[in-house]
């Protein structure tokens, strides 16, 4: 006879699972490998630590530099009024939610948020996320059943790829900004006897090459082929179209979705979807991402509030921001650089080719001064440095940084 206790004794004494039946076999990756060695030789780029508030200068590890390696497009992270209103939100509100949106996690933040964020991007109405991720995610995995298919950008940032891969539909990639591409994908699948729905999905500022989508055309191949058009807006708003309106403003369409971040311009954390009243009513009863998590906590909607505010009427800000991309991309293209983004971006890859060389140069521009993000394989396929600029970057800031870039260039 047994019992409880001699079942868990069972469970201790049974020999070690053999490696290929163990889960944990495979942590032992090549991957892994070279992450320590990197790190081993000062040379790994990923998971430092950033002592003290993001600004165009940082200390970083006790030195000086000049931060181009952030997504505070408008340098709103340390505006004294955003930041009120997020101290504001706290005595108010507390530090959290502690529940869903569904349950007890909405505040009227959520619904100032989602008025204005529409208002905005020119759609009906809105819904708050607490991650951009789970905003591309919940959408993609309620409104992508059987027979329907997502056609994702093959640069698309991996939210909407993840978004079509755990849906029940089919994930299918175009050409990197080739509607043509799109064209052949989407007649293909039309011409199938029984296909389903289709939605395209695109970023409007790609995050890595900083380049924009063509939007007009995309628009027009989804509307030949009766596909409904998501477009994400992380990297455009507050940077690109009227007001930071967004890419889909710039390029004069009127897309069926639009999703945006608060973890960029918006200088704080969560993401929304705007589109028709009807979906954004549907995603609030099937969206899993939205209904089985804790509503972001109240400082970041009233930071995010605040910032969207400042956004749209301090235009300043969208001007100083897309002038210090274009001064810091000029400049690095006369250093000899491969600088790439559109000139309406805030993003300014640096393309190094190499995963190494890209390290190398990364800790060698850290030395003069200059901190980016390094980007590899298999978030791009040509390593690059990428390098980003807020609207409170100065002239001289952007001029120190192309001087760090002249001394470290031996390290390309
Ligand atoms: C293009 C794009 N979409 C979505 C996201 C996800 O946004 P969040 O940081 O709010 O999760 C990001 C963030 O890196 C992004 O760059």
């Amino acid at each position: 006879m047994t019992g409880p206790d001699d079942e868990r004794a069972g469970e201790l004494t049974s020999p070690p699972p053999k490696p290929v039946d163990d889960v944990f076999a495979k942590v032992e990756d090549a991957r892994v490998e070279q992450w320590h060695l990197a790190e081993s030789l000062g040379l790994l780029p990923f998971f430092r630590e950033l002592r003290g508030e993001v600004g165009p200068r940082m200390i970083f590890e006790g030195k000086p530099v000049v931060m181009l390696g952030s997504n505070n497009y408008l340098g709103l992270t340390a505006d004294p009024r955003v930041r009120q209103a997020a101290v504001d939100a706290v005595s108010r509100y507390g530090t959290g939610l502690t529940g869903s949106r569904l349950l007890n996690g909405t505040l009227p933040l959520h619904r100032q948020l989602e008025e204005e964020l529409a208002d905005w991007v020119g759609l009906e109405a809105a819904l708050v996320f607490t991650t951009g991720y789970a905003a591309n995610l919940g959408l993609m995995v309620s409104l992508l059943g059987e027979g329907d298919a997502a056609f994702v950008d093959s640069a698309a940032h991996a939210s909407l790829v993840d978004g079509g891969r755990f849906s029940d539909g089919t994930l299918r990639a175009f050409r990197h900004n080739r509607p043509n591409s799109l064209r052949r994908g989407l007649r293909a699948w039309r011409e199938q006897p029984d296909a389903g729905g289709l939605l395209v999905a695109v970023d409007g500022v790609y995050s890595m090459e900083g380049d924009l989508a063509p939007l007009a055309d995309i628009a027009a191949a989804c509307s030949e082929f009766g596909a409904r058009l998501l477009v994400d807006e992380a990297h455009a708003l507050g940077v690109v179209g009227p007001d930071g309106s967004g890419s889909a403003r710039e390029a004069g369409i009127r897309p069926d979705l639009v999703m945006g971040t608060f973890s960029k311009s918006l200088a704080s954390c969560g993401g929304f979807i705007a589109g028709p009243r009807p979906v954004i009513d549907f995603l609030k009863v099937t969206c899993r991402p939205l209904l089985f998590t804790a509503s972001g906590v109240p400082a970041s909607l009233a930071a995010a509030l605040e910032a969207s505010r400042l956004a749209r009427s301090e235009s300043w800000r969208q001007e100083a921001v897309v002038a210090n991309a274009r001064r810091l991309r000029r400049g690095l293209r006369e250093l000899g650089y491969d600088a790439g983004g559109d000139d309406r971006s805030a993003i300014v890859p640096v393309v190094v080719g190499d995963d190494w060389k890209a390290g190398t140069l990364w800790r060698a521009l850290l030395e003069q001064g200059v901190y980016t993000n390094c980007a590899v394989a298999p978030a791009v396929s040509k390593a690059l440095l990428r390098t980003s600029v807020m609207a409170t970057h100065t002239e001289r800031d952007i001029d120190d940084a192309l001087a760090g870039f002249e001394a470290a260039a031996s390290a390309r």
